[in-house]
């Protein structure tokens, strides 16, 4: 994989979807302890599932932005060579027209069965005990990875880090492991590192180069820059 791309929240922000830990961000107005562990599920899966639903309708209502427009760009000039691995649960990369994209937090458009780890494809508004369509079991929980637990796709991130030529991370803070580690993983593999963000992430130091601002303004730029070498 020649440009392997990570994602954050940062990406889907200009789409109103919002971050985590700016301010004014998800986890300054609910409890991530309460609505993103095992534990808050379990205590109050209501509470989870309609946060849930929540975010889903949101994300259906939000449209993709010339961030994700310009990484799918990237992908059809390059076939095969471009890789997202997002940290966002929203289906906005896909929507933008990006096909290699592994969401290693989940996705808000998938739904789990908690008992048979059945997949399928969430309903607008999921209830908890919306029986599992393989098993039946009324144990549906939101595909997304919580705290606590292991985030999908890591092998294919690790093998698609050790190959890759170019590694960029846009949107994303650096305070998640084990996201956060990627750019270290891929330097050390001999990989061109850059951030793409709003500001300095905590993992800055190990980049090579830096372009600050809104995605929408720095990610088409980039993508044209690479396009254009
Ligand atoms: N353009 C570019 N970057 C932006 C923009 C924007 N318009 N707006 C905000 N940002 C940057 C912020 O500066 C911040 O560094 O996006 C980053 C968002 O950081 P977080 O809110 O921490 O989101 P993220 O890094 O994706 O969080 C990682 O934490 O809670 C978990 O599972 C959740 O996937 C999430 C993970």
């Amino acid at each position: 994989m020649r440009i392997v791309i990570l994602t954050g929240a940062g990406i889907s922000a200009e789409s109103g979807l919002g971050t985590f830990r700016d301010k004014d961000g998800l986890w300054t107005r609910y409890d991530l302890n309460e609505v993103a562990t095992p534990e808050g599920f379990a205590r109050n899966p209501q509470r989870v599932t309609a946060f849930y639903n929540a975010r889903r309708a949101n994300c259906a209502a939000a449209q993709p932005n010339a961030a994700h427009h310009a990484l799918a760009r990237l992908e059809a000039a390059l076939p095969g060579q471009v890789l997202v691995v997002t940290q966002n649960v929203d289906d906005l990369h896909q929507r933008a027209g990006s096909h290699a994209v592994l969401q290693m937090h989940g996705a808000l458009m998938s739904a789990l069965c908690a008992a048979c780890g059945h997949r399928w494809p969430a309903p607008a508004v999921m209830a908890v005990d919306d029986p599992c369509p393989a098993c039946g079991q009324p144990r549906t929980r939101p595909d997304v990875v919580w705290f606590g637990e292991i985030p999908y796709h890591m092998d294919a991130i690790a093998e698609a880090i050790a190959q890759a030529r170019i590694f960029a991370a846009i949107g994303t803070s650096g305070q998640v492991w084990p996201a956060a580690g990627f750019a270290t993983e891929a330097r050390r593999a001999g990989a061109q590192c850059v951030e793409l963000n709003l500001e300095p992430s905590e993992v800055s130091h190990a980049f090579h180069t830096h372009h600050h601002g809104p995605a929408t303004q720095i990610v088409p730029s980039w993508v044209d820059t690479l396009l254009s070498a």
